[in-house]
């Protein structure tokens, strides 16, 4: 069992969704994206340093054959909010081109992030592109395509834990904890 509260770089912060209903929600993911991708070895990208968390239990609920690498961006500084660039500051290593890729996003939010993730790829020509995400913003996003897989729908809070942090802290957090305005 996670704490119900946890004060991370001086702010309160309560659960939003506990570990257990992750963990029931990763594996239905996993088996979800294991079946549509029968027959095929996806790479899973993991976008650093947020989904890390979210990927290592992800791909060991998928049942089929795959392999992973990785890509970094930043856009937030140690704040709240987005600065609303983003900067590629690790590439690929794989080749893309031919293979069904499947990227992996801790959360979506504006958009922003997975947009220029979705065009660097989309230059390599995959065979496919699909985007997974643990949490999405859903009245935050601006992005005109779809996500094809959804962990869960959350409100335009910060949260943090299972990887998504708060100015680099509450990473290690197995829980999914929401920002408590009530002091
Ligand atoms: P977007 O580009 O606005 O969609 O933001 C995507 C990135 O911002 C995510 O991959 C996270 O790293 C970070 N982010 C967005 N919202 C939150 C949040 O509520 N808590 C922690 N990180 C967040
Ligand atoms: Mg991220």
């Amino acid at each position: 069992m996670s704490d119900e509260i946890v004060y991370i770089n001086g702010e309160k912060f309560k659960i939003l969704i506990p570990e257990q209903d992750i963990k029931r929600r990763v594996k239905e993911l996993g088996e979800q994206i294991s079946e549509d991708f029968k027959g095929s070895v996806p790479i899973f990208i993991g976008v650093l340093n947020g989904s890390v968390i979210f990927f290592a239990d992800l791909i060991r609920e998928v049942k089929i054959d795959c392999e992973i690498d990785f890509l970094k961006l930043s856009s937030y500084g140690d704040e709240k909010i987005s600065s609303g660039h983003v900067k590629l500051l690790k590439d690929l290593d794989c080749q893309v081109t031919g293979r069904d890729i499947i990227v992996v996003e801790d959360i979506i939010d504006s958009g922003l992030s997975i947009k220029f993730i979705k065009n660097l790829i989309m230059l390599k020509n995959p065979k496919s592109l699909s985007i997974v995400t643990l949490l999405y913003k859903k009245n935050r996003v601006q992005i005109d395509f779809k996500i094809d897989y959804i962990g869960f729908e959350i409100g335009d809070e910060f949260v943090i834990g299972y990887g998504l942090d708060y100015a680099q802290k509450g990473r290690n957090l197995k829980a999914i904890y929401v920002i408590d305005s009530q002091k």
